[in-house]
């Protein structure tokens, strides 16, 4: 691993600098700092995380006041009414995976999305799309176990962001845009924003504002503010009993769905053990079951450690007909095999093992694409969730990503606490004839609804670590797409020298077997794109993939160099001392 001073002039610098930005553009220099560094996709929640540093916080203090703050400042992705998963490595070697995925309710069942005479999209849109929330529970627990400061001190700034505002930044802006009906993309309007309007008018009335039409509008939430005050001064109970669960309860079953406040007192989030790989010196680790993400991420490290990326060169059609080969062979195993483990049996050890990568990698043709069978079922373009990556000057790691699933999750608002809920049920196999929001799909009854059972995600955060020390702290949001953005973000730094901004700005490409097509960022050459048709892939160009790595490399001197995505509004920094 190799970072912008340490790297070889010429040859490399000029591939480098060609593939700085989606747009082209050169990429800025990372922020560094060696007392800590926090990343986030909104410079608020980057701000909390800092002020937790600077007040003599660790890593962990620092991310989770980050996470609240985030969850305030971006509504369209993720919140209190949604889910995270937490990926802690400590300065002494010890890694954890908190799971504060949503659960299913406990009046679930694996056919619910197909009765007759439900709403259009019922794992989408209202009541019925939501899982039982648990970032709340999750954010607490991690103070608990491996944090120093308070769930008041952590809720203190996104208190203030919740009451005073912030402003609304223009990735965020995009997303209220498609949202209000002023899209520029039919579709999005046609189906849900007037879906909103009709069904979920409290949404409209909070977050959509007539003249929120510009970037720079103050959004403020005084019911979320309240929200989040009960929590700091009564803890996650405020949240999950009483007369906030009520409310939650009340709100889905209004729109049409089965949450109860019981589900709400029976939710706990759970430890697990991340999933460990290598990669060219690296020890990996990433996100276990219920997410695919870690899975997926060792699986393609695994398979594609046997070529010779290097030699192949940064966005060389070579590197990324290898790499889209191993990512469909990988999602492909997601599709068969992936569910939550307290569920359903998941091989983990055989899926992530280097065995099972070489009989994989002899499929892979250096010329041309393997024969994939099924239906080409376009993903669609929307998201939510949100990556941070926060270290500390003691050598700890944390990377959490949030989410409530689709862009505004499944708009119920619940009235008079600015909690916006999660639509993450979408993320089960709802239909084992259709695919997902994210074009995904299951191929056996790994990922059906079961009460209490989680839903299988892709979510990646991701550490890396050389002799004992953190090297690498990144993840994405972008639903599958956020295990591509995650380790194309390591292989640009590992295997190409990049700096981390150079690495999170390069442009990028995604494949997820289903449908059997390869997704490309506009900034790559024709001549590429050419070459890759010639070998068989049938290529479809987006200006940009929806996106976001927050990340961070740290050098073997240990300075923390932190880059924010170009992709969203985002901010890397440290402490001032
Ligand atoms: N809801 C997106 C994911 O968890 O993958």
């Amino acid at each position: 691993m190799s970072h912008r001073s340490f790297r070889a002039a010429g040859l490399a610098l000029a591939l480098a600098l060609l593939w700085a930005s989606p747009l082209g553009a050169a990429a800025p220099e990372p922020a560094r700092s060696r007392t800590g560094m926090v990343v986030t996709p909104h410079p608020e929640a980057t701000r909390a995380g800092v002020a937790a540093l600077e007040a003599g916080g660790n890593a962990i203090d620092a991310a989770v006041a980050a996470a609240f703050a985030m969850a305030v400042t971006q509504p369209q992705s993720n919140g209190i009414g949604g889910g995270a998963f937490v990926l802690v490595r400590l300065a002494d070697g010890r890694a954890f995976a908190l799971d504060a995925r949503e659960t299913a309710p406990a009046a679930s069942t694996p056919d619910m999305y197909l009765q007759p005479g439900l709403p259009e999209r019922p794992s989408l849109l209202g009541g019925l799309a939501v899982g039982t929330p648990g970032m709340v529970a999750g954010m607490a627990l991690a103070l608990e176990k491996w944090g120093t400061q308070s769930l008041a001190q952590a809720l203190g700034p996104s208190i203030a962001l919740a009451a005073e505002g912030y402003e609304v930044g223009s990735y965020q802006q995009t997303w209220v845009d498609r949202l209000s009906g002023r899209s520029a993309i039919p579709r999005f309007s046609a189906v849900f924003a007037k879906g909103l309007r009709t069904r979920f008018g409290e949404m409209a009335a909070i977050h959509m504002p007539e003249d929120a039409t510009e970037p720079g509008w103050v959004l403020r939430q005084p019911d979320l503010a309240k929200t989040l005050s009960a929590i700091a001064a009564d803890g996650p109970r405020a949240f999950y009993e009483g007369e906030i669960a009520r409310a939650i309860a009340e709100a889905t079953q209004k729109h049409g769905g089965i949450l109860t406040a019981e589900d709400l007192a029976a939710y706990r989030p759970v430890v697990r053990e991340p999933v460990r790989g290598t990669y060219r010196g690296l020890e990996v680790l990433s996100f276990p079951p219920p997410s695919s993400g870690g899975v997926a991420v060792v699986q393609v490290l695994n398979l594609v450690e046997g070529f010779d990326l290097r030699g192949f060169g940064a966005g060389s059609s070579a590197a990324i007909h290898h790499l889209a080969e191993a990512m469909k062979l990988a999602f492909a195993d997601r599709a068969a095999h992936l569910g939550d483990p307290d569920f359903t049996p998941v091989p983990v050890e055989k899926l992530t093992s280097e065995a099972y990568a070489d009989e994989l990698r002899a499929r892979i043709h250096p010329d041309r694409v393997a024969v994939v069978d099924g239906p080409g079922i376009a993903p669609r373009d929307d998201q939510g969730t949100a990556h941070l990556s926060v270290t500390d000057a003691a050598g700890n790691a944390v990377a959490i990503t949030s989410t409530i699933n689709g862009p505004f999750g499944s708009m119920v608002m619940v009235p008079g606490t600015g909690i916006l809920l999660n639509n993450e049920m979408d993320d089960f196999t709802t239909d084992p004839n259709a695919p997902n929001l994210y074009g995904l799909v299951g191929t056996t009854s790994a990922n059906l609804v079961e009460p209490g059972k989680r839903p299988l995600s892709s979510m990646a955060p991701t550490i890396a670590t050389k002799d004992g020390k953190v090297r690498f702290v990144g993840g994405s949001n972008g639903g599958p797409r956020i295990i591509t953005a995650t380790l194309l973000s390591m292989i640009h730094v590992v295997d190409h020298d990049m700096d981390v901004q150079e690495a999170v700005s390069a442009p990028r490409f995604h494949h997820q077997w289903r449908p059997d097509v390869l997704q490309l960022e506009g900034a790559h050459p024709a001549d590429v794109v050419e070459a890759l048709r010639a070998r068989g892939h049938e290529v479809k160009v987006a200006d940009e993939l929806v996106t976001g790595v927050e990340a961070i490399v740290v050098g073997p001197d240990g300075t923390q160099y932190g880059a924010p995505d170009p992709r969203r509004n985002g901010l890397a920094a440290g402490p001032a001392r």
